[in-house]
């Protein structure tokens, strides 16, 4: 999808992905302590937003417009010291190169690009991901396909963990977690109905001294 086809994802519906952050970029980040961030493809923003709130400056990356433009006036609800915190940045990651070695933590959630781009970009964002720093990497997993439900239903912008960790073969990271996890997904009673499978890939760069 170009970023015209997701303007009018994001215009035909309010808060697609909902105001939540998502369950595993809470699960993997509320231990950290707030620096910079990185929010690749951040949508309407809710990742970003949940980092403000505890203290992250947050760079929030996204080509659709219409996205960036909901996550900007989700952030007016907040006060003003958290929403200060996000720089609203409308960009193709195709083409899109962050500072390098700036970030403390970057996240790549839910982006489904074909192999060679999705792993050029997860290449540079490994290359922003600072000493000391967390990358994490979250999407549906290819097994979502048979295994679980929603998502893409192309199998080529889907990715395993293990696909994760060949794209950023070489990148100087170390993998702190790499695996397929099952997220509830709820029914129209709230409870949860049926799962999505995961890919979910956590990694550090080790610091200066090189520990990890
Ligand atoms: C499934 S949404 C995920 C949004 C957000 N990460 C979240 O979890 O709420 C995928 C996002 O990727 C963005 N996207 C897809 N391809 C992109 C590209 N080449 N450059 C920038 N953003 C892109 C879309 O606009 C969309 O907002």
């Amino acid at each position: 999808m170009d970023s015209r086809a997701w303007d009018e994802r994001y215009a035909a519906a309010e808060m697609v992905w909902g105001e939540e952050a998502n369950r595993w970029v809470v699960r993997e980040t509320e231990g950290l302590m707030p620096g910079r961030a990185l929010d690749l493809a951040a949508g309407e923003g809710r990742n970003a937003l949940w980092l403000a709130a505890r203290g992250w400056q947050v760079t929030a990356v996204d080509f659709s417009a219409v996205a960036l433009d909901r996550g900007r006036r989700l952030a007016e609800r907040q006060a003003e010291h958290i929403r200060g915190r996000v720089t609203w940045v409308r960009a193709d990651l195709s083409d899109h190169r962050p500072e390098p070695g700036a970030f403390d933590l970057v996240l790549v959630v839910y982006l489904h690009l074909p192999a060679d781009r999705r792993r050029a970009v997860l290449r540079r964002a490994a290359e922003a991901t600072a000493p000391g720093g967390t990358l994490l990497v979250v999407g549906h997993d290819t097994a979502n396909l048979t295994e679980g439900v929603g998502g893409p239903q192309d199998p080529a912008v889907l990715f395993t963990p293990e696909d994760v960790l060949a794209d950023l073969a070489g990148e100087g990271l170390e993998t702190v977690r790499a695996e397929k996890l099952h997220r509830p997904v709820l029914g129209p009673d709230g409870e949860p109905a049926a799962h999505a499978v995961d890919a979910l890939v956590r990694l550090r760069r080790p610091d200066a001294a090189g520990t990890a």
